[in-house]
């Protein structure tokens, strides 16, 4: 009994004793890791950061961002890095400045919290290093090989894809001539006596024949899901998705003429003179850009929608009047790395489109003649006016 009391006590002793070292021990990981944790991040946010500045390492498509925290007070860094345009529509004077300094290229903005954004900062100030005494290599390291993985597996589909097609057309052709010696030796020759070899050779030739020319026509028509390779692997998906860049930036002409427009070499040269080396494809695919304008010969690139020349479409039309986002016609192209054919451009797809949406009809003088449209509409008898009601229908608006 006794025993057992002075044993219970002791072992309070030592709880009591053990606790304050135990708890500050707690604190001390957790903070650790708190710390920790936020480097990585900030480290990792600033990876979106890095295609377009270096810190201290010189211009690229952005400012050299060494000291950027001692030129402007942290609110206004916030504002600009979260949102950029924003700040310079509301018209803002340094942002307005800089951006007209950088060739009013838009920074894209950045999902990013205040905090995230502080973190960032903070990074930058201390010129990209963790600050010392935190040993976090192994957090960044894990994220670089992470990416590097991924992106070497996007390069192995994309050259799989291209490696598929090419393998198809040399089988094809060993087998075309396979076909006609064995129909010659059949017929002809007789060569070889035993007859079964000459029908497994011709039944693998016509199969493999069979696809590589519905892979050739499906390649050259107009085919929804065509998806050429084209001269130079640009991918939309690293522009417009990741970098997110406007798609009418390159696109210049979506909403002033008939066509979108493809861009030329030295719209890619305002920042591939300074962005020389890509992710996925290393100097391989930017260096022909350098190549194209050297030898002054336009790229070219191969044209993924194409309508028949009797047809007449018109961007503008679509793209600033009926105010149709790219994404309607095309898909998601910021999420494609090769441009694909998303839609069987038919007439009955246009039809279908103009049945259903409505037109910019109050809005627009152009609609001003329909005075009984516009009647209905305020007396509610009708409520929308569709494109096909003003018109887009009449096989002439179409057809030349
Ligand atoms: C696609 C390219 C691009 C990316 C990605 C990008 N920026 Fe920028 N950034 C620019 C350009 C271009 C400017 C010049 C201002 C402008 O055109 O609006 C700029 C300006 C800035 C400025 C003002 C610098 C100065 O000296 O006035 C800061 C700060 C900045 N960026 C931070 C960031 C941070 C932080 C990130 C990542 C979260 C980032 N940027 C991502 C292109 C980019
Ligand atoms: C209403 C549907 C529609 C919308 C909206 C639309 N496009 Fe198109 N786009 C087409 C069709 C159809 C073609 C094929 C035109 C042809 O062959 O004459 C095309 C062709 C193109 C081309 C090839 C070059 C050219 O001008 O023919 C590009 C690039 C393009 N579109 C980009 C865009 C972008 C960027 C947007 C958004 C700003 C957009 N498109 C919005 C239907 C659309
Ligand atoms: C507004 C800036 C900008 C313009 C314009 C631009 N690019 Fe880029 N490009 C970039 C950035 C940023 C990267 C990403 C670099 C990286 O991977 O870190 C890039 C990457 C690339 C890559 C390498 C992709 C990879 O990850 O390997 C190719 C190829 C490329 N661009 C081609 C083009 C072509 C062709 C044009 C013109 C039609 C063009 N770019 C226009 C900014 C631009
Ligand atoms: C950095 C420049 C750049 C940006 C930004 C860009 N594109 Fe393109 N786009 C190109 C180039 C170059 C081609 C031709 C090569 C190809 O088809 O990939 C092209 C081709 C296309 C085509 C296929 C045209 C055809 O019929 O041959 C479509 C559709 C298209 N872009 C839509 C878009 C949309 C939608 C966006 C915005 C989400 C966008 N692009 C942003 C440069 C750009
Ligand atoms: C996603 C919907 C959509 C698709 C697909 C579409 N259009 Fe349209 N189209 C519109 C809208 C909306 C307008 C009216 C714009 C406005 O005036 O507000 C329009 C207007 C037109 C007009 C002008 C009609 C007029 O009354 O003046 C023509 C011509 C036209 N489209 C041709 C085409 C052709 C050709 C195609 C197929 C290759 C096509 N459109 C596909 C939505 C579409
Ligand atoms: C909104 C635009 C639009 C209107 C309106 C339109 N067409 Fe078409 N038409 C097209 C397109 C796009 C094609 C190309 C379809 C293809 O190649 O599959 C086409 C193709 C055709 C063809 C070729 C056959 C084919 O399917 O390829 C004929 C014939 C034709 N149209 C007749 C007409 C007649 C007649 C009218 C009036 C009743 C009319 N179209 C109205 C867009 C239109």
């Amino acid at each position: 009994m006794i025993m057992n009391k002075f044993v219970n006590v002791r072992r309070r002793k030592t709880f009591r004793l053990m606790l304050p070292p135990f708890l500050f021990f707690i604190l001390f990981l957790t903070s650790f890791s708190i710390s920790f944790g936020q480097t990585a991040e900030a480290e990792q946010n600033f990876a979106q950061c890095k295609a377009c500045h270096t810190i201290g390492g010189g211009r690229l498509v952005g400012p050299d961002l060494k000291g950027v925290t001692d030129k402007y007070p942290q609110v206004w860094l916030i504002k600009f890095i979260q949102n950029s345009q924003a700040l310079v529509k509301s018209g803002n004077k340094e942002a307005i400045k800089i951006f007209n300094e950088y060739n009013k290229f838009p920074m894209p903005s950045h999902n990013l919290t205040d905090a995230q954004v502080k973190d960032i900062l903070l990074y930058i100030k201390h010129d990209g290093k963790l600050p010392a005494g935190v040993s976090a290599k192994k957090a960044p390291i894990k994220t670089a090989v992470a990416t590097a993985r991924q992106a070497n597996q996007e390069e192995r589909y994309f050259e799989q894809k291209r490696d598929a097609r090419r393998n198809l057309a040399i089988a094809a052709i060993i087998f075309g001539i396979l076909l006609l010696l064995s129909i010659f030796d059949l017929i002809f020759a007789h060569y070889l006596k035993a007859k079964w070899i000459h029908y497994v050779i011709i039944l693998v030739a016509l199969w493999i024949l069979g696809e590589w020319t519905w892979d050739f026509t499906t390649s050259l028509g107009r085919q929804q899901n065509y998806q050429p390779d084209q001269p130079i692997a640009f991918s939309h998906k690293v522009h417009a998705g990741q970098n997110q860049i406007n798609c009418e930036y390159c696109h210049f002409t979506a909403e002033t003429s008939m066509n979108a427009g493809i861009p030329p070499a030295s719209v890619c040269m305002n920042c591939h003179s300074l962005v020389k080396k890509g992710k996925l494809t290393g100097t391989k695919e930017i260096a022909k850009i350098y190549a194209a304008i050297k030898e002054k010969k336009p790229i070219k690139w191969v044209k993924v929608d194409n309508l028949p020349a009797f047809v007449y479409f018109n961007h503008e039309q679509h793209v600033k009047v009926g105010k149709i986002d790219c994404k309607e016609c095309h898909g998601d192209v910021a999420k494609m790395d090769q441009v694909a054919e998303v839609h069987q451009l038919s007439m009955g797809w246009c039809l279908d489109c103009h049945r259903q949406h409505k037109v910019q009809f109050s809005s627009n003088k152009f609609y001003a003649k329909y005075k009984k449209l516009h009647e209905e509409l305020n007396a509610g008898k009708i409520d929308k006016v569709t494109v096909t009601m003003v018109g887009g229908e009449d096989c002439a608006k179409c057809h030349y």
